[in-house]
């Protein structure tokens, strides 16, 4: 019997990856992971190429490892499987040593960095109070209980300016942050949070309670005001900090391609700008970022 039965699977994960990568803005870390993902994918076709050569076939299948599939059955598979999660954990954490990347440095000579939600909440009361809301704010919640909160494939998209100018890269707070805010038992339970309305809202809501009440001055975690109005936190040469109208050179508008980063076709199927973006017009609707949009309402 023919049946050739190749890893597909595999390949076509990497080209999701490689999919995505290609809508994010070029720099260091994308370019690296790119070249990553096309030496494995080389290796990949190499490995198929040799096997169909040699007459050798195999079968794979991939398997979600989650509560639903191991929550009532062996018990064992599942605690290895967080157990081998958390050793992958670790080994991430380690990858996290990333140079630091220079702020950019607008024509005017000022700095740029990422201010995070902290800063412009000062001024922004009103919008900072429906960010607050949304699920944007407490994005990391659902990556905590996958247990991939320290896993850069996934922060990525789940916080703001991860290995970018003025960014961060130290995840060192986050963990017991997390443990304390959350509750270590809701850790890599593999809850479907969309299946649980009630225990999603009583976990953002405390998430967001702790993070105001946190005395750090940035916070890079969750989708915030900067992932779509670009980074705001400017300084002068000699590094005072300067109010950002001052800065001409930050984009005014924004436009599609800001959310395609991430609600990228594999990630967000269902995504539609001018229908996403309208919720902000609806009244009372839940705005993802804040509902003063038509109102006009600024600062
Ligand atoms: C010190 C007060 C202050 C802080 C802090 C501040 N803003 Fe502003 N912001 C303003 C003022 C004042 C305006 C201008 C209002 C106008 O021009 O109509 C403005 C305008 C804006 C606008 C609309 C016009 C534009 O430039 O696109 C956006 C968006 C905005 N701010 C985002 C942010 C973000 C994001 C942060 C945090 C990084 C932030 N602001 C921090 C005071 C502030
Ligand atoms: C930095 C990545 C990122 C950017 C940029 C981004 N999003 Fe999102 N968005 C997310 C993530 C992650 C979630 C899921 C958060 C969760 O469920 O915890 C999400 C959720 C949403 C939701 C569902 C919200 C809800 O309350 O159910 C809407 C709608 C949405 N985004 C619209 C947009 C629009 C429109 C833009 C652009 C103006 C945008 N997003 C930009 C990452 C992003
Ligand atoms: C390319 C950007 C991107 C990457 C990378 C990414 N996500 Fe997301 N994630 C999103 C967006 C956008 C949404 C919102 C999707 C929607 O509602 O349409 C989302 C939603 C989710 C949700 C559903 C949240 C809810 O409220 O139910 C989970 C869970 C999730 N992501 C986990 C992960 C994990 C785990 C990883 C890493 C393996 C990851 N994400 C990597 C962009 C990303
Ligand atoms: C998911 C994307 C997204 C996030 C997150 C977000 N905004 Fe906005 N913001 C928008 C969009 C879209 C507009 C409408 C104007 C435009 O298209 O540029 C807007 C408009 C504004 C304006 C102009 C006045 C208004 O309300 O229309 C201010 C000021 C502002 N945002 C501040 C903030 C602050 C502060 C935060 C964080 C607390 C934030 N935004 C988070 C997408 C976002």
């Amino acid at each position: 019997m023919e049946t050739v039965v190749l890893d597909q699977a595999m390949l076509s994960q990497i080209d999701g990856k490689l999919d995505q990568l290609r809508t994010m803005p070029k720099d260091e870390w994308v370019d690296r992971q790119e070249e990553d993902l096309l030496r494995q994918k080389w290796d990949l076709e190499q490995k198929l190429e040799l096997m169909k050569t040699k007459g050798n076939t195999y079968h794979h299948e991939l398997i979600a490892l989650d509560q639903e599939t191991f929550g009532d059955g062996d018990k064992r598979v599942f605690k290895e499987v967080q157990a081998f999660k958390k050793s992958l954990a670790k080994i991430q954490k380690k990858e996290m040593a990333w140079p630091s990347l220079e702020p950019l440095v607008t024509a005017q000579g000022n700095r740029v960095e990422i201010a995070t939600y902290k800063k412009c909440g000062d001024c922004h009361k009103a919008q900072y109070e429906v960010w607050k809301e949304s699920k944007h704010a407490s994005a990391v919640v659902p990556l905590y209980i996958r247990n991939q909160h320290l896993n850069p494939e996934c922060i990525v998209c789940h916080s703001v300016g991860f290995h970018e100018p003025g960014g961060f890269k130290d995840l060192g707070y986050l963990e017991s942050f997390l443990d304390k805010t959350l509750g270590t038992k809701n850790k890599g339970s593999m809850v479907e949070l969309r299946d649980y309305p009630e225990l999603d809202r009583k976990l953002r809501r405390q998430y967001v309670k702790a993070i105001e009440k946190a005395s750090w001055k940035k916070d890079f975690i969750g989708v915030q005001c900067e992932n779509c109005h670009s980074p705001r936190g400017i300084k002068d040469a000699l590094g005072k900090d300067l109010p950002h109208q001052v800065e001409k050179e930050l984009p005014k508008k924004v436009v599609a391609q800001t959310c395609l980063k991430c609600h990228t076709p594999s990630q967000s199927p269902e995504f539609n700008f001018e229908k996403d973006r309208r919720i902000l017009g609806e009244k009372d609707a839940k705005a993802p970022f804040h509902c003063k949009f038509k109102v006009g309402n600024t600062p």
